[in-house]
């Protein structure tokens, strides 16, 4: 009798930490699947204006500081950084992305710029395929909070980045307000895929006179339409935000001395991000 209960109690603990896994295995790579199909939709195209974002990009780096250096520009997008980095006299600069058609503009871009010194592939920032203390420099803008596991996606990048070497994370502000676009966002990754472009457009079309007023400085996003930005920012499958403290702490926790900090400026001006730029400490074990 008792080892009969025994046994049943270990098949019910075995079956449900087997349930666990694969419930687990399938919520990340269900969600991995739909973030690298979402920008397969939205930012295939889309490849930001070249001076506007070597402007921001020479907030953080100049020419000088990264000649011959290797980077890693983790997320890629359509690889606007990589571009700015590799024609910027970088020595090796990976763009790495889950989004097949995002790096396939990434590559075109590559070939227009004719750059040998810039090259594109297909990788998870969770399970990056390079040795400890690979790059000088890792960049990533906007993308670890796009991931399963943006702390893992981290750690993952500072694995990868040599002692002493230059670590960019840009990352979405926690706001007041974020619990209400969260709220609209999950109402709105839950209707069907093909009514997404008409219902960006909708929004758009309502929202442009409140953007016009309260937001005239972003104005500034050349060749960006609203209802893409509507489309980005509602639509997208995964987002996180954090409080700029949080990951500031991370990062010092880390062994990392904090070199620049813009609170509220991204590129484009945009106050949905916090940038941190900081250095790897040469001592870290
Ligand atoms: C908002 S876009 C930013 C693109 C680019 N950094 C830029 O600023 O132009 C976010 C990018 O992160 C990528 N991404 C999301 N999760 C990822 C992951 N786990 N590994 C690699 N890339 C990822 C997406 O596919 C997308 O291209």
């Amino acid at each position: 009798m008792f080892r009969t209960a025994v046994i049943k109690n270990i098949e019910v603990l075995l079956e449900s930490s087997v349930n666990h896994i694969i419930a687990a295995l399938k919520k990340r790579f269900m969600n991995k699947e739909k973030v690298s199909r979402f920008y397969d939709v939205v930012w295939t195209e889309y490849i930001p204006d070249y001076e506007a974002t070597k402007k921001h990009w020479e907030i953080f780096f100049s020419e000088d500081e990264v000649r011959g250096k290797s980077v890693l520009d983790a997320g890629c997008g359509t690889g606007i950084f990589s571009i700015i980095f590799a024609n910027n006299s970088a020595g090796r600069v990976t763009g790495i992305d889950i989004s097949e058609g995002s790096l396939k503009t990434a590559l075109s871009l590559k070939e227009k710029f004719a750059l040998q010194n810039a090259n594109f592939q297909n990788e998870d920032m969770h399970n990056l395929p390079f040795t400890d203390e690979n790059f000088d420099i890792v960049w990533a803008w906007g993308t670890v909070h796009h991931t399963t596991d943006p702390f893992k996606a981290i750690d993952e990048l500072i694995r990868v980045l040599k002692k002493g070497g230059s670590i960019l994370l840009a990352v979405y502000t926690r706001t007041k307000l974020t619990f209400i676009h969260e709220i609209i966002r999950k109402i709105l990754v839950r209707t069907p895929k093909r009514t997404w472009t008409a219902l960006s457009k909708i929004m758009a079309f309502f929202l442009t006179p409140v953007v016009f007023v309260f937001k005239r400085r972003e104005k500034s996003r050349k060749g960006e339409k609203l209802e893409e930005l509507i489309l980005d920012w509602y639509f997208v499958p995964i987002r996180y935000y954090y409080k700029p403290e949080e990951i500031k702490s991370y990062l010092e926790k880390k062994g990392f001395t904090i070199e620049n900090y813009l609170p509220a400026s991204g590129r484009f001006n945009s106050t949905s991000n916090f940038i941190f730029k900081a250095r790897k400490s040469t001592r870290i074990k």
